[in-house]
């Protein structure tokens, strides 16, 4: 049977990807940012998992505002890089585990999550970009992934509590999954952070620090606030914490701390790093 080790958390920022182009790793905008990933990367050379359920948000590079689905799984044997706008050069593909891909569409859909399947999908900066952090020197990425897609983009968006529920039925269903395989859960994304109009810049580092402290014990606290609260404390990109949220319910529980990290700022954002072991 399939093992869950643990879930990964990352915000995740196109600056990145410029950052990770021009190897600015010892530039002091970016030397505290890039400090953050080595623990986690140790975690993952002893972990050693196989397949990534990543749980992210599109930013217009399947999904445009006329075409929005709520949930979203891809089921392809690989997930090529694109770039939706910042003018990043792409990375190699990644390969995909479609038969997990297709466990999960089996068991999830017919429990009421109406996930969009999409045995095509392409993959923006929101999700590849903590992949590259986590395995920096690896060409392509030693993991499988499953891209879960989240709509944190075009209201309503789904709620906090029913991202932990597909999370959690996710998670179940890979433990059922007749495979040795070890899987980890990744959140890409956040934390609070507001792109346009008169919050522009908008950051609330005291909400992102308490949603990393309850995410660890006591992950049912976000799901009290709707989603226009998290909008009015996280900034209307901040929204993208229920990637966090979803890969959290995924893993179960309870989890150790293996690294937290928060820097202020990358970019309009922090940077915001969970790793958690089962
Ligand atoms: C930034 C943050 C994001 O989440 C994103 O998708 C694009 C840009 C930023 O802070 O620059
Ligand atoms: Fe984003």
């Amino acid at each position: 049977m399939a093992e869950i080790v643990g879930a990964l958390m990352s915000s995740h920022v196109p600056a990145i990807g410029r950052a990770l182009e021009r190897e600015l790793y010892g530039d002091p905008y970016w030397r505290p940012f890039f400090t953050a990933y080595p623990p986690v990367r140790a975690w993952l050379n002893e972990t050693k998992p196989d397949v990534a359920v990543v749980f992210a948000n599109d930013h217009g590079l399947n999904f445009f505002l006329d075409k929005m689905p709520t949930f979203a799984i891809g089921a392809a044997d690989r997930y090529e890089n694109a770039d939706e706008g910042w003018g990043l050069k792409p990375f190699a593909p990644v390969a995909g585990e479609p038969e997990l891909s297709w466990h999960l569409i089996d068991e999830v859909i017919p429990q009421g999550f109406d996930l969009t399947v999409c045995q095509e999908m392409l993959i923006d900066h929101g999700l590849l970009l903590p992949l590259r952090l986590f395995w920096p020197d690896a060409e392509p990425l030693p993991i499988r992934i499953v891209p879960v897609n989240i709509n944190t983009v075009l209201f309503p968006l789904p709620s906090a509590a029913r991202c932990q529920a597909l999370g959690q039925a996710i998670g179940e269903a890979v433990r059922r999954w007749k495979r040795d395989a070890r899987v980890v859960m990744i959140g890409c994304g956040g934390l609070s952070h507001q792109l346009e109009g008169e919050r522009a810049g908008f950051i609330n580092p005291e909400f992102d620090q308490i949603f990393m402290d309850r995410l660890v014990d006591d992950p049912e606290w976000i799901t009290r606030f709707d989603n226009e609260e998290l909008v009015e404390l996280t900034g209307s990109q901040g929204v993208e914490l229920l990637n966090w949220v979803a890969a959290r319910a995924a893993a179960g529980g309870p989890l150790r701390v293996v690294h937290r990290y928060y820097h202020l700022p990358i970019s309009n954002t922090a940077t915001g790093l969970l790793a958690l072991a089962a």
